[in-house]
């Protein structure tokens, strides 16, 4: 869980944080080195996607679960941050987007 200084939307309740879920396939060993499940960040300004995640957390969070050598999917890929942080660290990577400006923001981001 990452806890955002602000409301993306609001409803009953200001949405005041955003969720990952980590997901591992038959029972690999635990990791080596593992924070919280509640990850402090820095605000990234949504400047290119408007829920865009910060990079440096989520090359921390592939740094941990991903072995080297592993391969990174994200399926919802928006502005690329997930791409450009697996990169970031040494590992493949994948993506898909729907949206077509945001796919062209994270290719434009991934060749940078
Ligand atoms: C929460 S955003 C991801 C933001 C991304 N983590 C970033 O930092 O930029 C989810 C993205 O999934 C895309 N999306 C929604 N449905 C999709 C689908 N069926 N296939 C591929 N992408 C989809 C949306 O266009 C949106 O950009």
């Amino acid at each position: 869980m990452f806890p955002k200084r602000y409301a993306s939307s609001r409803r009953y309740l200001p949405h005041s944080h955003e969720q990952a879920v980590l997901l591992a396939k038959g029972r690999p060993p635990l990791p080596r080195l593992s924070g919280s499940d509640v990850c402090p960040w820095a605000y990234t300004g949504n400047r290119r996607h408007p829920t865009e995640k910060a990079v440096t957390l989520l090359a921390a969070q592939i740094e941990t679960f991903c072995p080297a050598g592993g391969l990174v999917l994200d399926p919802f890929c928006g502005s690329g941050s997930t791409l450009r942080a697996a990169q970031s660290v040494g590992r493949s990577y994948l993506g898909i987007e729907l949206d077509a400006r945001h796919y062209e923001t994270a290719i434009r981001r991934i060749l940078m």
